[in-house]
């Protein structure tokens, strides 16, 4: 079963709390999203494998540490996803971005692909997925199963909101995905939203409705 990481440093607490107020601007709301992926990058990267580099300083030869395993391509799910890249692309300046664009029809809530790129070496990087919003979880599998198809078979999620009840359907979904939450929300309304929530995150982030 995929691991389910929540994260709660105080800062993307701090930040989550603005992000959720109805009155912040759609420029904070788009700065907060980046802050707090930048922050979560930090979290999802912890485990990248190094190995020894020698380096000789100014003073003497040593050995310090270089990222060593497989390289990364981050997959933002449009539209809402892209506010994320940059602050991940903050801390992992080299990775490759590849799209996957859908949206969540309103009468089936269910996502409709229409469009994805990625690159050809996909089957060598460790994937990590973003998307502010893990509602009913319908978007999260469709974009995984995309990958997987492409040839991708490490994956990992970065959300900043989830409902328990579309985490759950993930892991059932693909049980060799790990998901990072920045915060477990309580449950989806009767039109699969999020409570509390935040509202409709690409809505809010480039000023739609
Ligand atoms: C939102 C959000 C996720 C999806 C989550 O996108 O960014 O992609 O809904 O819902 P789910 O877990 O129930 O599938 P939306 O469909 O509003 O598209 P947008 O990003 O283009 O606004
Ligand atoms: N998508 C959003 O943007 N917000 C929700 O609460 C659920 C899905």
């Amino acid at each position: 079963m995929g691991k389910v990481f929540e994260m709660d440093h105080p800062l993307i607490q701090h930040k989550l709390t603005i992000l959720r107020d109805k009155n912040t601007s759609s420029k904070d709301f788009r700065s907060l999203v980046t802050e707090i992926a930048m922050l979560m990058g930090y979290e999802v990267t912890r485990d990248l494998e190094l190995s020894d580099k020698e380096v000789e300083t100014p003073l003497e030869k040593t050995v310090g540490k270089e990222i060593s395993g497989k390289k990364i391509a981050l997959v933002p799910i449009l539209r809402a996803g892209l506010g994320m890249v940059d602050g991940v692309l903050s801390v992992v300046p080299g990775a490759r971005v590849a799209h996957v664009g859908m949206y969540r029809d309103p009468e089936t809530l269910k996502p409709v692909t229409y469009y994805s790129k990625f690159p050809k070496d996909i089957s060598e990087r460790t994937i990590i997925i973003l998307d502010p919003m893990l509602a009913t979880g319908g978007s999260l599998i469709e974009a995984i199963d995309e990958v997987k198809r492409a040839g991708a078979t490490s994956i990992r999620t970065l959300n900043i909101i989830a409902a328990p009840e579309g985490i759950k359907v993930v892991q059932d979904a693909h049980p060799d995905v790990d998901i990072f939450i920045g915060h477990i929300d309580r449950e989806l309304n009767d039109h699969a939203y999020i409570l509390p929530g935040l509202g409709d995150a690409g809505d809010r982030m480039f000023g739609t409705k």
